[in-house]
């Protein structure tokens, strides 16, 4: 089939790719020049294992190529695929849905047969709605567009395997030939068993913003059982493991730490309370408020513990950052937890040094003060203390031996809960963590 996917950022770059990958006829569309000169020359302007190589093999099948012409894309193919961005608005906590209207806008009167517009961005609910009624009145007479959610639920670092191969499909949509062109398209993943939920775009939409504020709840639910843990001399990493025995609860998403970030789980559930406030159930979803102040306050506690273990003080002290990226496996610092404790022990003027195996650059932009290091050792030496904010791998493949060797004062505040205690304090190191006794 014939597809478009607009907008090329983390969603749309892997969803045209996979897209390609199954078979697909695919034309992606963004206004930034450089990103399609990038992706067409087979390159991910960002990290994500796997991207590359479907890329590359795609672009070279002749199955994937970009552009930055709306107008291409209106010739190109009857079925588009919006993947624009939805942050939050800087002025409040609901969602900017500046970039979606425009492709709306700007698609509608350049479309001249029968089309059908998918939108798989995260939007609040009544996006669809008040979209169908805004892209017909921009089309030309005689040509009609119908309008569908698709919501994804693909985590950065695993994006490929999650969009090729994902948990359930969720298509939202009025008209029954939709659900019936959108089965053909996922055809190779349903045949696979994938589980396919055919529903109206309300609850379409609101299955994504559902889940991720489940998922934020819960790693807040554990932050929460930390501070306790910290009030009473338990152990959070022990009580999460006998929680998660049982499976109606499951231990994943419930690792305590430095909490949650990136372009998607904070900004998701600020939306969402934005929105239900908007609809006059606010009240409903209150509880996100505090999984959210939950979440900030793991960031304040990790830098308040950090000063106590330098003596109360950061003047004069060197500390080392060990990761700077929001999760392992990306590039990605929005909203980062790690770059936040960063910037907050920069800003009392102590000496920082940041590691990350793969966010330098985008760090670097994001928070200019600190030194930046691409070896582990250059960002620990001499250091006062080392913070492990972020959950690389090569993190804990650290030899804890060596390490201690080149550091001014072996303690590390393990933010992450990752690191293999025994092993750490066997060579000597005096370990912290939030939730736990030391
Ligand atoms: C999240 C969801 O997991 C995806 O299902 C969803 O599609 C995506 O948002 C989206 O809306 O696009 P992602 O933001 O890539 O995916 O990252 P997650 O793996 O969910 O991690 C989010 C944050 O939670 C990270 O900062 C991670 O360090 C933190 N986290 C995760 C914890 O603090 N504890 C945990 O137990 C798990």
């Amino acid at each position: 089939m014939r597809l478009t996917v607009i907008g090329t950022g983390y969603l749309g770059a892997v969803h045209a790719a996979c897209m390609a990958d199954i078979g697909h006829d695919v034309l992606g569309v963004d206004t930034d020049a450089g990103k399609v000169e990038e992706l067409a020359a087979g390159r991910a302007p960002f990290h994500e294992p796997g991207l590359p190589e479907i890329l590359t093999r795609n672009t070279r099948a002749g199955r994937l190529r970009f552009t930055t012409s709306l107008a291409e894309a209106a010739d190109f193919a009857d079925l588009h695929f919006v993947c624009v961005g939805t942050p939050q608005r800087p002025d409040s906590l609901a969602a900017d849905l500046r970039h979606v209207e425009a492709v709306v806008d700007g698609l509608a009167p350049l479309l001249t047969r029968d089309s059908l517009v998918v939108g798989k961005s995260t939007v609040p609910v009544g996006t669809t709605r008040s979209l169908s009624r805004r892209i017909a009145a921009g089309l030309r007479p005689g040509v009609e567009a119908r309008i569908a959610w698709n919501p994804e639920f693909l985590r950065e670092g695993f994006a490929v395997q999650d969009t090729l191969r994902p948990d359930r499909l969720v298509v939202g949509a009025t008209e029954p030939g939709t659900d019936q062109l959108l089965r053909q398209v996922y055809e190779p993943m349903l045949r696979a068993g994938v589980p396919y939920i055919g529903t109206d775009p309300a609850t379409a939409e609101l299955v994504k913003v559902a889940a991720n504020s489940f998922l934020a709840t819960k790693i807040s639910f554990i932050n929460a059982m930390a501070e306790i843990c910290d009030a009473t001399g338990a152990d959070v990493a022990t009580l999460a493991d006998a929680l998660g025995h049982d499976a109606r609860i499951g231990r994943r998403f419930l690792s305590a730490g430095l909490g949650f970030g990136g372009g998607c789980l904070p900004k998701d559930i600020r939306a969402f309370l934005a929105r239900a406030e908007e609809l006059q159930v606010g009240e409903a979803v209150s509880f996100l408020r505090d999984v959210d102040r939950i979440n900030r306050r793991q960031r304040r506690r990790t830098v308040d513990l950090a000063r106590r273990l330098l003596g109360d003080t950061f003047a004069g002290k060197r500390v080392a950052v060990l990761g700077a990226t929001f999760k392992p496996d990306s590039d990605d610092v929005r909203d980062s937890p790690a770059l936040d404790v960063a910037a907050e022990i920069a800003a009392t003027g102590a000496d920082v040094h940041v590691h990350d195996p793969e966010g330098i650059d985008n760090a670097r932009l994001a928070l200019p003060g600190p030194s930046y290091h691409t070896d582990v050792m250059d960002a620990c030496r001499d250091a006062d203390l080392v913070l492990h904010l972020t959950e690389w791998r090569q993190y804990r493949a650290i030899d804890p031996v060596k390490l201690s060797e080149i550091v001014r004062v072996p303690t590390v505040l393990d933010a992450r809960n990752a690191l293999d205690r025994e092993v750490w304090h066997a060579a000597g190191w005096h370990v912290r963590a939030l939730g736990r006794p030391h």
